[in-house]
């Protein structure tokens, strides 16, 4: 899950996919990282981890790192929250870019759509509720597309 600073978008992303997983039974490996490395080392945005808080989900001890091209090896499937973060992601994969693993998070939803996951960094709560709610629907989605359970 790739956002821009790791700090608002992308640890709710790796909180409630995480969440969703261990209620599925699903062994996934997720992380989550921003592509500015400009927050390094900082817990979630205070807003962030009181919404998840509120949903019942702790990102209280996530810790902000950047994405590294080495990424591309360890995951399968690389989610932007929006076309920005696309950019950033080629521009830190260079060789090891492969843009089949790359996909908005919202296409899982709405595929094909560049339905973008706003940021909302500048903004007051309500922003953090609606991007939350926005990331629920799409994590429900990825283990829907994704998961081969047997139910
Ligand atoms: P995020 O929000 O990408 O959802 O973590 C941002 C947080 C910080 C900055 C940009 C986006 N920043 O440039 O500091």
């Amino acid at each position: 899950m790739v956002c821009l600073g790791n700090i608002c978008r992308s640890p709710l992303a790796e909180g409630i996919l995480r969440e969703k997983c261990k209620k599925a039974g699903l062994d996934w490996k997720i992380e989550s990282a921003g592509t500015n490395g400009f927050h390094n080392g900082e817990a979630p945005h205070y807003l962030s981890q009181k919404v998840a808080s509120i949903n019942n989900i702790d990102i209280s001890s996530q810790q902000s790192r950047k994405f590294v091209k080495q990424d591309f090896e360890r995951f399968d499937k690389i989610y932007a929250m929006a076309e920005d973060v696309i950019v950033e992601i080629k521009q830190i994969g260079k060789e090891q870019y492969i843009s089949s693993k790359v996909n908005l998070l919202m296409d899982e939803v709405y595929p094909k759509q560049n339905k973008e996951v706003p940021d909302p960094f500048y903004g007051a709560e309500d922003g953090y509720h609606s991007v939350y709610k926005m990331i629920e629907i799409a994590c429900d989605a990825i283990i829907k597309n994704h998961a081969n359970l047997s139910t």
